[in-house]
C-alpha cells in the first residue's frame, strides 16, 4: 500500500466561527492505482490533498498519512521536508510558479533541492516540458504564460523526481478537452507502468471516470 491515511480530522478556527472540514476521513491506495476526488467546492478536497502531501498537517494524533509504510506526522519538520521532496510530487490547484525563474528552471527545482546535479536534471526536465506540451516555452518567466501553460509547467514540475506519490488538484481545470487528455494520459501511463498512485481532484465527471477508483468527499469524509 503507497498510501494509507487513516481517520483525517480537520477544522479551521476562524475568529468567530470553526469550519469543520475533515470528520474521520480515510483513503488507501495502492501501488500502480488511480484515485479520483470529487466533491462540492468548499467540501475540502484542497486541504485533504495538502494533508496527504504533508503540507497541512491534521489537527490530532487520531489521524495519520503513511507513505509507502512511513508516517508523516511524526518526522520531524525536516524529515518531512525530505520525504515530500523524494517521494511526493504536488500539483497545486493554483501552480505555486515562480515567476523570478524561467520555466526550466521551475521545473528543475525540485531535484536541484533534493541535490540532483544540474547536467543530471536538464534533459529530463526538457523531455517532461516536451510531454506536456510546453517545450517552446521553457525560456519564458511563467507570467508570459496561459493559465494552462503554467498548469503543464506544474505538472512537469511535479514529475521531475519521479515521485511514488502524485497528488494533483485539478491537474486539468485549466486545459481543453484534448490537452488535458495528453496529461491525463502522461500521469496514467507513469503511474501504472511504475507502480506508483495518483490521487486527483477533479470536478469533471468523465476525467474521475478515467480513473480506476472515485471516491466523494462529504460531510467530511470519504464515501
Ligand atoms: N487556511 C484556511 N483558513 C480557514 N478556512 C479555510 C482555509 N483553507 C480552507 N478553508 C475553508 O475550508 C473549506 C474547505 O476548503 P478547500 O479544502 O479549499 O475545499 P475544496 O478544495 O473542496 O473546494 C472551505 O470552506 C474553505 O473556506
Ligand atoms: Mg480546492
Amino acid at each position: 500500500m503507497l498510501i494509507e491515511a487513516d481517520n483525517l480530522h480537520k477544522t479551521y478556527v476562524l475568529k468567530r466561527n470553526k469550519v469543520p472540514v475533515l470528520c474521520g476521513a480515510s483513503l488507501h491506495v495502492d501501488a500502480g492505482e488511480t484515485v479520483a476526488i470529487i466533491g462540492r467546492s468548499g467540501a475540502g478536497k484542497s486541504t485533504l490533498l495538502h494533508i496527504l502531501g504533508g503540507i497541512d498537517r491534521p489537527d490530532d494524533a487520531r489521524g495519520s498519512v503513511r507513505i509507502a509504510g512511513q508516517s508523516m506526522y511524526t518526522l520531524s519538520s525536516s524529515a518531512r521536508t525530505r520525504m515530500r521532496a523524494e517521494r511526493i510530487g504536488f500539483v497545486f490547484q493554483t501552480y505555486h510558479l515562480l515567476n523570478e525563474m524561467d520555466v526550466l528552471e521551475n521545473v528543475m527545482l525540485p531535484a536541484r533541492a533534493a541535490g540532483a546535479s544540474r547536467t543530471a536534471t536538464l534533459a529530463r526536465a526538457q523531455e517532461l516540458l516536451q510531454a506536456v506540451g510546453v517545450s517552446a516555452r521553457a525560456h519564458h518567466t511563467p507570467l508570459e504564460l496561459s493559465g494552462g501553460e503554467q498548469q503543464r509547467v506544474a505538472i512537469a514540475r511535479a514529475l521531475i523526481n519521479d515521485p511514488a506519490v502524485v497528488l494533483a488538484d485539478e491537474p486539468t481545470g485549466n486545459l481543453d478537452t484534448e490537452t488535458g487528455a495528453t496529461v491525463l494520459r502522461l500521469l496514467f501511463d507513469l503511474t501504472r507502468s511504475r507502480g506508483h498512485a495518483l490521487v486527483m481532484v477533479t470536478h469533471n465527471d468523465a476525467t474521475a471516470a478515467t480513473c480506476d477508483r472515485t471516491l466523494r468527499l462529504h460531510d467530511g469524509l470519504l464515501v
